[in-house]
């Protein structure tokens, strides 16, 4: 690449289409409207009051349309911001990349497995990129936890655990969904599991279930067992209808490893609890010290992180640490635990299996 190059792509400015005007559409916007670099060009949403309410509360004087190919090409729009309901990622992605538009989009990438391969593929082949909101990694403390790891500080994982336990009463798509809480919630949690162990499944055995009070119409509780392709296994306890004493929503964490454990609740912060010293006399118990994190994590939080990585990406003409054909190792662990569940047996993700992630 020589100079002009870079010249031109740090002065590139994204001409952006927003699909998608929904609740979590706001942050996107506000986002979008933050960065001298995008110029909002149009809002679409099938339901078209949507689009213009969203346009009116953040002064947008920008074009509404119901279609997005419609949209695109009356825009001339580079790119598209997805944050439309699941069930329509497939479609938005693949018209946007048809049309020539890189996409961000909102998780998850798609309904089902063989979508998720099927949207990977096609924007490859239009030679587009295709990045995915992770921002659950992007947390200040999961990114510091992730540097204790990487420090050595407890040395070798082993065993790595996350429980989730929360009862919130959304109403909409998720309360008829089949799988709120494998396909709509953990594939956060899955995605901070390869995050925090720098690892990826090789297998995983699910019992997904529905308890008897659910208020949800899919199964709202699992249990998974992934064995990991560094020799660690990662075991996860999920409800999304468990009332009472919640955890947080980055799930309580502890990573167990040859020197000693990671600790973090997704609230406080994360700190190491290792080993010193030798076994004394009599004794069968080791004593602990506690280590906090060195290594602060400067860059932004949550949603601002990702979207930052996600742009800096685009900029570099590198795929994002949330591009697709990463974020189809999470999408396979979500749905590799469901056919695990269903078929009552454990299921292998890797090269040459079902979950094929290369
Ligand atoms: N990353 C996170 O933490 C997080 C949190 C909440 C939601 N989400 C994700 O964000 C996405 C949107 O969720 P939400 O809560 O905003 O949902 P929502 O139902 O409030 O909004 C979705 C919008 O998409 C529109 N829409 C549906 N089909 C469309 C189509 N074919 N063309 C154009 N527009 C269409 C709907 O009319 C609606 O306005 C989902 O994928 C969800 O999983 C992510």
């Amino acid at each position: 690449m020589d100079g002009t190059e870079t010249a031109n792509r740090s002065d590139k400015k994204f001409r952006l289409v927003q699909v998608g005007c929904g609740n979590m559409a706001r942050r996107w916007v506000k986002y979008a409207a933050e960065r001298p670099d995008i110029e909002l060009a149009a809002l679409v949403d099938i339901h078209l009051p949507a689009a213009e309410a969203l346009a009116r509360e953040f002064e947008l004087n920008v074009p509404c349309y119901t279609d997005l190919g419609t949209a695109i090409r009356e825009s001339g729009a580079d790119l598209v911001f997805d944050v439309t309901i699941p069930q329509v990622h497939k479609t938005v992605v693949t018209t946007a990349a048809a049309l020539g538009c890189d996409v961000i989009g909102e998780k998850p990438m798609a309904m089902t497995m063989a979508d998720a391969y099927e949207i990977e593929d096609i924007v490859r082949r239009y030679g587009r990129r295709y990045s995915v909101m992770q921002n659950r990694r992007f947390a200040r403390q999961i990114r510091e936890a992730r540097g204790q790891i990487a420090q050595g500080t407890i040395g070798k994982p082993a065993h790595a655990t996350a429980n989730f336990f929360l009862g919130p009463h959304f109403g909409g798509f998720r309360e008829t969904m089949d799988h709120p809480l494998l396909l709509d919630m953990a594939i956060h949690t899955f995605d901070q599991a390869r995050y925090l162990l720098q690892a990826d499944p090789m297998s995983v055995y699910c019992h997904e279930f529905n308890p008897s009070h659910s208020w949800y119409s899919g199964n709202a509780s699992a249990v998974c067992i992934f064995e990991m392709d560094d020799g660690s296994v990662f075991t996860y306890n999920g409800s999304w209808c468990a009332e009472g004493e919640p955890t947080s929503w980055q799930g309580d964490w502890r990573v167990v490893g040859s020197e000693g454990t990671l600790f973090w609740d997704g609230t406080n912060e994360p700190y190491c609890s290792v080993a010193e010293g030798s076994l004394g006399p009599g004794a069968r118990m080791l004593t602990y010290r506690r280590v906090e994190p060195s290594s602060p994590w400067t860059g932004r939080e949550g949603h601002d992180g990702c979207f930052d990585e996600m742009l800096d990406a685009l900029r570099d003409g590198r795929p994002a640490e949330t591009d697709c054909s990463d974020n189809l190792k999470s999408m396979a662990m979500v749905f590799a635990a469901i056919e695990s569940a269903r078929r009552g047996e454990k299921v292998r993700i890797g090269p040459g299996q079902a979950y094929d992630i290369g």
